[in-house]
């Protein structure tokens, strides 16, 4: 079927970076985006136009939009990194099927989105359209990031923002796989859920004797890893009483206040380390037999019920403008655009 020549999106307004560290959080998107009829897509060699069933809205594109993330924004192009859909043309066998797929061309909050034809996810049709559109950015990074739990041979490891749905695809990989998950979260009403999921022991950073209560909690399970979507001043706290040769891993930057680093002495004589983790990287590193397998055990890992992606609302591509910003104030789920 032959495309259409125009589209709805929602296009960015602004090139490259703001220079601003306000976080992922957005109470209007009036001052970053615009819904405008655009022209659909045309692929050239190596690329292929998506029709977009349903749309992710992670944390990284309300970052990418503020000009506050890794890569530059482009002016009038449409944004949203994640989604699923039907590829509809261009150079790839798998055109007529369902696929999950991160966009490098075209953004997937518009009704046509375009990327290269490698990148391209098949779907199981048991796969719910949910878990679907977001296959890729929270599943591959939990993945990956457990590898580097695994590796470290200790019998648990540390995780914060543990509420947040990349939070809890690890504390179900932690529960399956015998390694305990020491959930941190700032909202006590999270913990009975998290302990339901599979975490050992919920840290509460709001408590005012937090620390206390972590440290019998480190010194006992004695995790090596701590996987850090927050950065501040308690993760800090959490890493130096963390024990030798302790990974401060860092893939996250939820509050806007960084910490101050007060024992670098451990980095010497304790072996400890800081290091950040990018999924963009990941994917460029990794073998693609093992990226192959990974993508295999996740989607198992959604249509038995292991994983499942909490949805906090589906809001329609044409009513975004106006009602996103409260969807994404939803606590505990995730929100999706469909076109
Ligand atoms: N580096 C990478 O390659 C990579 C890949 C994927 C995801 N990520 C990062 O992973 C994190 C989680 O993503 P997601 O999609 O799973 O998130 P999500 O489901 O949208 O949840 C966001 C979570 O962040 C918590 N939060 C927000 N601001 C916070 C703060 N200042 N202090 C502590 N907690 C805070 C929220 O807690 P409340 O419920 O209390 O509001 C909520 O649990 C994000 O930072 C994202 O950018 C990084």
């Amino acid at each position: 079927m032959p495309l259409p020549d125009t589209m709805q999106a929602l296009v960015q307004l602004h090139d490259g970076y703001s220079g601003t560290q306000e976080g992922p959080s957005i109470d209007t998107l009036e001052p970053y985006l615009e819904a405008r009829e655009v022209p659909v897509p045309q692929p050239q060699a190596d690329q292929v136009v998506i029709k977009v069933d349903l749309a992710a809205v992670n944390p990284s594109d309300l970052h990418f939009i503020k000009g506050e993330y890794g890569q530059p924004r482009i002016k009038d192009a449409p944004a949203g990194f994640e989604g699923v859909g039907t590829v509809v043309a261009g150079d790839s066998p798998l055109v007529g099927q369902r696929v999950s797929f991160f966009a490098t061309e075209s953004g997937t909050w518009a009704e046509y989105a375009m990327t290269k034809s490698q990148g391209l996810i098949p779907c199981r049709p048991d796969l719910r359209a949910e878990d679907a559109a977001g296959q890729i950015v929270n599943p591959l990074t939990a993945m990956a990031m457990f590898d580097i739990v695994r590796e470290s041979g200790a019998k648990s490891f540390v995780l914060n923002a543990a509420g947040s749905q990349l939070g809890k695809l690890l504390i179900g990989l932690g529960r399956d796989n015998g390694i305990a998950p020491i959930a941190v979260v700032r909202r006590a009403e999270q913990a009975d859920l998290l302990r339901e999921l599979g975490a050992a022991e919920v840290l509460v950073t709001s408590d005012d004797d937090m620390m206390a209560k972590a440290e019998p909690v480190l010194k006992s399970l004695k995790p090596r890893i701590l996987l850090d979507a927050v950065g501040d001043q308690t993760t800090a706290d959490l890493f130096f009483a963390m024990p030798n040769r302790a990974r401060w891993v860092n893939y996250g930057k939820l509050s806007t206040t960084p910490p101050k680093l007060t024992q670098m002495g451990q980095l010497i004589f304790q072996h400890k380390v800081i290091e950040g983790f990018w999924l963009t990287c990941w994917m460029q590193e990794t073998d693609p037999a093992k990226l192959g397998s990974v993508i295999e055990e996740v989607q198992e890992r959604f249509v038995s019920g292991k994983w499942k992606t909490d949805v906090a609302a589906i809001v329609p591509l044409s009513e975004a403008m106006e009602n996103l910003p409260a969807a994404t104030k939803i606590p505990d789920g995730k929100v999706f655009i469909k076109p």
